[in-house]
């Protein structure tokens, strides 16, 4: 079988972009990483995928969203990509974006997403530091697919993480990100031996 081709989109710094990076590049034939994408032309994310070899792509939004995407969409196509795995992308993806890849492969999602909060709870930006200032005793990581939504789409799996009171924000964020980490890598091996999430979704777009 041919390798599953992945896109990674990322607005900023790219730790979650450089773990998947580097567990694609354990899994040879399994899993590639084509390139990574960024609105943002300063983006660090860019500079760590170059580091791993991975090819980059800048799209800046300059015109409207139509404009943009349809951009993307032909590297997409150009590609053959499988799966979009976003990783800190601050971009929304419009419906008739996600369509469109959508018929690339049979009607299925395969866009995702790693947000850190317990979905449906903090959506959207600085969710770590506003689930710390309300003081919750815990919070998560959660893994879902991705609709036209702010963090809205169908959930494949949250893990928690529990707040001991004493840790700085500092600290706490350190831990979601570890754990980020650990559960995009996971699914990554997941696709790469060829699991059940190959099959999903026709009804998230309807
Ligand atoms: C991560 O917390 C991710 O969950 C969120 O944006 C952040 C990106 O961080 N969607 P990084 O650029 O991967 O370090």
């Amino acid at each position: 079988m041919k390798p599953l081709r992945v896109a990674i989109f990322a607005s900023g710094t790219g730790s979650n972009a450089e773990a998947l990076i580097r567990q694609a590049q354990e899994l040879p034939g399994k899993i590639q990483v084509s390139f990574v994408l960024s609105d943002q032309p300063q983006a660090g994310v860019l500079g760590k995928a170059a580091a791993l070899d991975v090819p980059t792509h800048v799209i800046p939004r300059r015109g409207d969203r139509v404009t943009q995407e349809a951009e993307i969409l032909q590297l997409l196509r150009e590609r053959s990509i499988d799966w979009i795995f976003l990783a800190g992308y601050m971009r929304l993806l419009s419906a008739e974006f996600l369509r469109a890849f959508a018929t690339m492969h049979e009607g299925r999602t395969q866009v995702v997403n790693i947000h850190p909060s317990l979905l449906p709870a903090y959506p959207g930006k600085d969710s770590i530091r506003r689930a710390y200032e309300d003081g919750v005793s815990v919070s998560g990581v959660t893994l879902h697919f991705v609709d036209q939504g702010m963090d809205t789409g169908p959930i494949i799996s949250q893990h928690s993480l529990p707040r001991r009171g004493d840790e700085s924000l500092q600290e706490w964020s350190q831990l979601f990100h570890r754990l980020e980490h650990q559960i995009y890598c996971q699914f990554l091996r997941e696709l790469a031996a060829g699991s059940h999430f190959r099959g999903y979704l026709k009804e998230v777009l309807s």
